[in-house]
């Protein structure tokens, strides 16, 4: 056996860091030291624990007083339950073509919806919203599915940043056209740190419906959280996160994460790491010959094309996923336990491959 793969009772445990993805590193340990804070005596199961409501109670204080909140396992699952209490199944969800609703839940929004996807093309993964507008067609035809939500994901997933100005545009244009807006947040903190908003003047102040608030990628064990800004979508959704499986009965263990994460500001600390962690890399490899930055580099991501003969070498030091497999476009993603050194560490081994 490698030395890569130490045992630890019969357990493999790979070692070699990389830039794969946040979700590839463990649990902050203040987060640890919670859930086992958490883990004594009997409360009340199914949200009804004072973890649970306390936690409730920090997300309105963070999001407003008329906002409501709900903890599911995942990210998939927050997204696609927020898609459920928005529509019904003849309507039409409008969305990036890169977004992870459209590529990455294996068609779980259509299924559990009904409804239809309109996938957007983008070079960036923002959408316009002259191309929302050139969907708003066929209102009425009973042959045509009805377009009702738009979702957006901030960061998006090549890690670029709608502004705020931006945001409250494709809202206005939504609400002035019956349609809802969803954010997909599952990495909101960042984005909110990089523009220098708080949770609430990204959100709930720009007019957006409903988010799906994300923990895991930022040093949850899990837990995600769809967060009503306007709670009277929430309506029937005690009983649509039931149906569809997502409700924790040990409430207090994903309740208590939150709480941990929000403790002492660790949630702004943590994407003010991965965000200057991002900015470090892109500035390390910048002109770097071989290396082409794709994207702009305003969260914890860097995009870049790399030679095609040069990636299983430069992959074995560091791991990391080739984004588009035609052009050798690959993603680094900084996480919440990535170090300066791991950074300074992979740049250094990226100069070096490629200069050879
Ligand atoms: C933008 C985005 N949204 C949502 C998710 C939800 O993921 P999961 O269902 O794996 O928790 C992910 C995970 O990678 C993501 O990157």
């Amino acid at each position: 056996m490698s030395s890569d793969f130490p045992t630890m009772k019969g357990l493999m445990m790979p070692s070699k860091r990389g830039f794969g993805s946040d979700n590839n590193s463990g649990v902050h340990e203040d987060i640890l030291k919670a859930l086992m804070q958490v883990n004594q005596n009997h409360m009340p199961s199914y949200g009804n624990d004072e973890i649970t409501e306390k936690t409730q109670a920090k997300f309105r204080e963070l999001f407003g007083p008329d906002t409501e909140t709900f903890f599911v396992f995942n990210g998939t699952a927050a997204n696609v339950l927020s898609m459920k209490a928005m529509t019904q199944s003849f309507h039409a969800i409008i969305c990036a073509e890169t977004s992870h609703l459209n590529e990455s839940e294996c068609a779980a929004p259509e299924y559990f919806t009904g409804c239809k996807l309109i996938p957007l093309p983008t070079k960036d993964g923002k959408i316009t919203i002259e191309q929302i507008e050139g969907q708003m067609r066929r209102l009425g035809d009973p042959h045509h599915a009805q377009p009702r939500v738009v979702s957006i994901t901030q960061p998006t997933e090549y890690g670029t940043l709608y502004t705020p100005q931006e945001i409250k545009r494709i809202a206005d244009f939504c609400h002035g056209n019956n349609l809802l807006l969803h954010v997909d947040g599952a990495r909101i903190v960042n984005a909110a740190v990089a523009l220098k908003l708080s949770l609430k003047e990204l959100t709930t102040d720009l007019g957006i419906d409903v988010l799906s608030f994300g923990g895991t990628k930022n040093g949850l064990m899990f837990g995600e959280t769809v967060v009503f800004l306007r709670k009277e979508l929430a309506k029937n959704f005690l009983f649509l996160r039931k149906q569809a499986m997502q409700l924790p009965s040990k409430s207090r263990f994903i309740a208590a994460q939150f709480l941990a994460y929000f403790e002492d500001d660790l949630y702004l600390k943590i994407a003010e790491h991965v965000n200057s962690l991002a900015q470090l890399l892109a500035r390390e490899i910048k002109g770097v010959p071989g290396i082409e930055i794709t994207q702009k580099v305003e969260s914890n991501s860097v995009f870049a094309k790399i030679p095609k003969e040069k990636f299983n070498v430069l992959r074995e030091k560091y791991f990391f996923y080739v984004w588009n497999e035609k052009t050798y476009e690959c993603r680094w993603m900084m996480t919440f336990d990535t170090t300066e050194e791991d950074v300074r560490g992979f740049a250094t081994h990226i100069r070096s491959i490629l200069r050879k």
